[in-house]
Parts: C-alpha cells; sequence; structure tokens
C-alpha cells in the first residue's frame, strides 16, 4: 500500500513553502517517464528518493503483503527461510529490484516460475519469466538461508537481525529490514504481514500483532504464526525468539502481549501494568488506538536503544516508566502515523518525547511548559542548537538533542501559541486524518493553521528550519 505524497496536496501558499524548505526532494513530478535502467538499476523510481537513504525502495510496485517463513535455530543462529510478497506492478516491470541484505539466495520464484536474479550492494534486482504487465498482481517467493548479521554504522548504530545469547531480535529502524528479508523498503509502501516462525521446541518466538492459534509442533520444533493486520512501514517489522515468560490480559477488549527474558533480575510484571496504562492514557490524548494488540518485549541485546515496533515495542532493558510511555505514543505517532521522509523524523521523536512531557504534568511531574523552560536555558552558542531539527542529517537523525528534545520543544511552543484547546484538538485530528498513512510537516503545520487560524510558519521556520535557538 502506498499513501499519496504530502506533496501532491494542494498545499496552501505557506505549507507550499514550508515544504520547499523541508523536502525539496519530494516535488519530483509524478509524470516522469518510465527509465530503463541497465540490470541492477532502479527500475520505475519515477517519485523522489529518501534523500537520507537514496538507494532504499522501489516504487515501481507496491507490496500488499510479507508472509515470512523463518526457520531458526539459536544455538547456531541458522536461519532459513521462505519470504513471499504479494505485490502489485504500477507499470510494466522487465525486471524489478527489492532491498535485501540477507544470507544466500537459494531460490527466486514469481508466480511460480523460476526468475533470474542478481545482487549487488543492498539491492537484489529480479528478473522475472515473463514482463509484469501494469496493474496486476504478482507473487515473488525468495528461499534463503545463512546467519544473518546486523548493520553496524559508525553514526545509527547496531540495527537490522541481532543475534542474542538466546535467539535474536530485529530493531529495523532505519533501513535495517533488508538484513533478514528482502523488501521495499520505502516508507510509503506499507503492508501487512504474517510471521511463521519455526524454532527448537521450548524456544518462544514473537512478532508484531496477534498469534494465529497456538504454536503447532512436531518433529522437536515448533511453529509460531503471527499477524499484523493494520498496515506496517518495514523498518517497524519485529521478530523476538529466545527464552521469555509471556504475559497476556486484555485492555479494553485488546490483547496486551509481554514477554520477559527470565535471566533479567528483577519485576517481570511492570512493562505489562505500564503498557497497558501507557495505551489507556494515549487513547484519552490521541484518540483510538490504531492497532490489534499492544505489549512489549525486554529482550537483552547490545543495541543499546528501544524500538517502537509496531503494536510490540522491543527494550533491551527494564524500561523506566518513560521510556512505556515513549514507546507507546510511538503507536499513534510513527507507527499509525508515518513520515513520508526520514528527514521528518522529528515528527516521530519529537511527539514521543512530548508524549513523556505530557505524562509527567499529569502525574505529578514538571509541566511540559517547565521541561521545556529548563532546555530554553541553554546558552544560544550550546551545540544543542547547531543543527535543523526538522532536517538533522543522516547520520545526526537520532541526534536526542536536537530531534527529540527540540522536536518536544517545538510542539510546547506550539501549544503555547495556539492554546491547549486548539493544540489537544490537533493531537486528536493528526491521528484521525492520517491513520495508517504517510505525512510531511507541511502536513502538521496546515493542520494546525487550519485548527488554530493562525499564521504558523515563522514559529515553523524558526523551530525547524533553523541552526540557531530561537528567539521568543
Ligand atoms: N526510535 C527509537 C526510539 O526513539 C530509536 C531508534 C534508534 N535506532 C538506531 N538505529 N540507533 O525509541
Ligand atoms: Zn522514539
Amino acid at each position: 500500500m502506498t499513501s499519496r505524497e504530502c506533496a501532491a496536496l494542494a498545499l496552501s501558499v505557506t505549507c507550499a513553502t514550508a515544504l520547499f524548505t523541508a523536502a525539496p526532494a519530494s516535488t519530483a513530478p509524478a509524470t516522469a517517464a518510465p527509465v530503463v535502467a541497465p540490470l541492477g538499476g532502479d527500475q520505475g523510481q519515477t517519485r523522489a528518493r529518501d534523500p537520507y537513504f537514496p538507494l532504499s525502495g522501489n516504487q515501481g510496485y507496491d507490496v500488499q503483503h510479507y508472509d515470512l517463513g523463518l526457520d531458526f535455530t539459536p544455538a547456531s543462529h541458522e536461519l532459513a527461510a521462505e519470504a513471499t510478497i504479494t505485490a502489485r506492478a504500477e507499470r510494466r516491470l522487465a525486471r524489478f529490484t527489492l532491498d535485501y541484505s540477507g544470507p544466500p539466495i537459494q531460490r527466486i520464484t514469481v508466480d511460480g516460475r523460476e526468475a533470474a536474479y542478481r545482487r549487488e550492494g543492498q539491492k537484489l534486482t529480479v528478473v522475472p519469466a515473463e514482463a509484469l504487465r501494469p496493474g496486476r498482481d504478482f507473487t515473488v517467493q525468495v528461499r534463503y538461508g545463512g546467519r544473518p548479521e546486523p548493520i553496524n554504522d559508525p553514526a545509527l548504530g547496531l540495527y537490522g537481525w541481532i543475534n542474542t545469547d538466546d535467539g535474536a531480535v530485529t530493531l529495523n529502524e532505519p533501513d535495517g529490514a533488508r538484513t533478514w528479508y528482502p523488501v521495499n523498503d520505502d516508507l510509503r509502501d506499507k503492508a501487512t504481514y504474517t510471521f511463521r516462525i519455526t524454532t527448537p521446541t521450548g524456544v518462544t518466538a514473537l512478532a508484531n500483532g496477534e498469534p494465529q492459534g497456538r504454536p503447532r509442533a512436531g518433529n522437536g520444533r515448533t511453529t509460531a504464526t503471527w499477524t499484523m493486520a493494520k498496515p506496517m512501514a518495514s523498518y517497524l517489522a519485529m521478530v523476538a525468539i529466545g527464552n521469555f515468560d509471556v504475559t497476556r490480559t486484555q485492555v479494553d477488549g485488546i490483547p496486551n502481549i509481554t514477554a520477559y527474558d527470565p535471566a533479567i533480575p528483577g519485576d517481570d510484571s511492570f512493562l505489562h501494568s505500564a503498557t497497558a496504562a501507557a495505551e489507556q492514557w494515549g487513547v484519552t490524548k490521541f484518540g483510538r488506538y490504531p492497532f490489534d494488540s499492544m505489549g512489549g518485549v525486554i529482550d537483552p541485546s547490545d543495541a543499546g536503544y528501544a524500538l517502537e515496533t509496531q503494536s510490540r515495542p522491543v527494550y533491551d532493558s527494564p524500561p523506566d516508566e518513560s521510556a512505556v510511555v515513549h514507546e507507546s505514543a510511538h503507536q499513534w505517532f510513527g507507527d499509525s502515523v508515518t513520515p513520508t521522509s526520514w528527514q521528518d523524523i522529528w515528527l516521530n521523536e519529537g511527539f514521543a518525547t512530548y508524549a513523556e512531557w505530557l505524562w509527567q504534568e499529569e502525574h505529578g511531574g514538571p509541566s511540559a511548559q517547565e521541561t521545556f523552560d529548563g532546555l530554553y536555558a541553554t546558552p544560544a552558542g550550546d551545540p544543542f542548537w547547531q543543527l535543523k531539527t526538522g532536517d538533522p542529517g543522516r547520520d545526526e537523525m537520532f541526534n536526542y538533542d536536537v530531534v527529540y528534545l527540540r522536536g518536544a520543544m517545538t510542539l510546547q511552543e506550539l501549544r503555547s501559541t495556539i492554546g491547549d484547546d486548539a493544540f489537544f484538538r490537533l493531537l486528536r485530528e493528526w491521528n484521525e486524518r492520517y491513520r495508517y498513512g504517510n505525512v510531511g510537516t507541511c502536513d502538521l503545520i496546515r493542520l494546525a493553521e487550519e485548527i488554530s487560524h493562525r499564521d504558523l510558519q515563522p514559529l515553523f521556520q524558526a523551530w525547524l528550519y533553523t541552526a540557531a535557538k530561537p528567539a521568543r
């Protein structure tokens, strides 16, 4: 499923201006002629690539569903996999590319017929026996196996498929999905997922969404099936395999499924209750919960961060309340409403961090304004103010000061400018209007202007697109 772009909408002058400074790359004409690139090139790229990850994605087709059969043995960290991708050709495709950096491929078929393929860097080019006609649904099946490895990026850290002592866990953000399955790694190409995870019996496997029946055992191996029935961006796809104590309850009719590695000492029930509380609170602030289950997984790894994997965040160590509130808020901000471009990562992290401030304000802590004031005291010459929150650059996309804290400050500044009424209406309307879709900062500016009847261009210009401390 591909959502329409921010740039494609009828924009107010203000929003178009903001768009221009914020995301010039997304203004590519939608009518560009298809380009035939040599084998290994990117086919059918007519819309903008992601400026931060220009190699990722392919817009010549639209993925509907990923069915991932993963047979994994923790003792050897060996994976034998079969990915079945259902997609629709957006134009004639004599060949197409996927993003894939995983273990060796054994075989690829397209609609059941053997297909030629070639790997080059992170791109996998597939040549079907017959060219795919525009508008046609097709199925790609990829068999592969070996020992998957994570990406260890000097700026972004450890991500993708991460092997653990007792299994593995996936933390894909931003472009790590390709370490363990062939994927159209484009933020705009959300899809539904089925995970069929086979392990030695006694090992537990979790993923996004809901389990389909009980795990099925035979011959010393067990298969657990999970489905994510709501559209999901590939950076949010998660499997966790290992030793887990699993707790399942219902919260207002929605399953809450959490998993805790019993090797961790201490309180194993906090994640479960904190997740339920954060979700219930989120509903009152952001509107209806977008997914069919919730939960979380605590799985120790070398990642050094938590990730808001859809419906079931992963924590690399037992989280505190703020961390659970943060990852839960991402279910609305990031997972359901997803940026079109990684440049707008502040739309994820600013809102999730602001949710922490709001939670504190309502649970006996400092007000969001007090938190803002404390940070605003940072001297103008401090590196805190050096980059642009609305365009931090690929290597600084997870910069805590620039993206998380200044992102949340931008929202507090917006709140104090338009008032609580308009601001809290905005939080709900943002989720209502763009549920399961993709957004750009211009969408936020336009909605905020629509709700408040104010020109907010100067505010966002100062707070997002200026590498300096904004005057107040
Ligand atoms: N989105 C995560 C969070 O704020 C952080 C992900 C960091 N990813 C990375 N590759 N360093 O909860
Ligand atoms: Zn976050």
